[in-house]
């Protein structure tokens, strides 16, 4: 949909990697006249971290490559584009980041990937919080920044959060992530669930039922990530908020079917 609004001619598909065969998956397609680079996804972010030169302060960040790239001189440069992904929708879905709390729930891959683009985005704080306390102390002394922070799950109510963002598989089986009906979201604007589905998750709802004005799904998200992946391979911006809508539509069709 990219290519056909900015008018390249690509080619994109899929290739299915074997669990221990990411790098010679990744060369072999690489190497290949033509290629431009490629997206990563899991379970192969790390390996495609360690395969690539990377300058990007997001993926340094994160641990973690989702765009590979072939450079000039036969090297392979990796990005991370999840977190712009994330702040490109908030942004474009109205959402104002700058001077914000943000709570973060989640200290797993989606998690570490978001927080260097949010805090550029200008979020007075970010606080995670996680199911193992210890992973999102370790996620936070890895951002190494004073705006980091980590609290317990019985505590995030003291945070007083503008914006929560869950960045947990939660939603997949119906469960919330953290409990919202104890003072959490009495300063919250916005939640935003980085899963999708073809109707609102069980965290969006309770929170609009619990008085939050936006829910968001991950979607945009989705589509924003790819945009930014796009650009770095061809210096070219596609327009997304169309293709939100016909990928929404897609996701619909997809899941009645199922
Ligand atoms: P990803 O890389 O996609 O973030 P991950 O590394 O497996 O995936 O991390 C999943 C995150 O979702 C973790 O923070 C996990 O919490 P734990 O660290 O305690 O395992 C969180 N998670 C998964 N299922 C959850 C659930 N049902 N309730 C709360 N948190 C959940």
């Amino acid at each position: 949909m990219f290519a056909e609004q900015v008018g390249e001619n690509i080619s994109y598909e899929k290739i299915l990697a074997p669990v221990d065969g990411f790098v010679d998956a990744a060369n072999a397609f690489l190497a290949q006249e033509g290629a431009v680079g490629c997206n990563v996804t899991m379970p192969f972010k790390l390996d495609a971290f360690n395969l690539a030169k990377v300058d990007d302060q997001a993926a340094k960040d994160a641990q973690a490559v989702n765009t590979l790239m072939n450079g000039d001189s036969g090297e392979i440069w990796g990005y991370n584009t999840d977190g712009v992904g994330l702040v490109n929708d908030l942004l474009n879905s109205g959402v104002e980041i700058k001077g914000k709390r943000v709570l973060l729930i989640g200290a797993g891959g989606a998690a570490r990937g978001v927080i260097s683009p949010l805090l550029k985005a200008g979020a007075t704080s970010l606080t995670i919080t996680n199911r193992t306390k210890a992973k999102a102390e370790e996620v936070a002394s890895a951002a190494s920044n004073a705006k980091v922070q980590v609290a317990a799950l019985e505590d995030i109510a003291d945070v007083a959060p503008h914006i929560i963002i869950n960045s947990t598989a939660a939603s997949l089986s119906n469960e919330l992530p953290c409990r919202l009906n104890d003072g959490v979201l009495q300063n919250c604007e916005v939640v935003y669930d980085m899963v999708y589905k073809n109707s609102p998750t069980r965290f969006m709802r309770d929170a609009a039922e619990l008085g939050v004005k936006t829910q968001i799904d991950g979607l945009g998200m989705l589509v924003e990530q790819a945009a930014e992946a796009f650009y770095i391979w061809t210096q070219k911006r596609p327009d997304t908020s169309d293709i939100v809508k016909r990928v929404r539509a897609i996701v619909e069709q997809g899941e009645k079917r199922n």
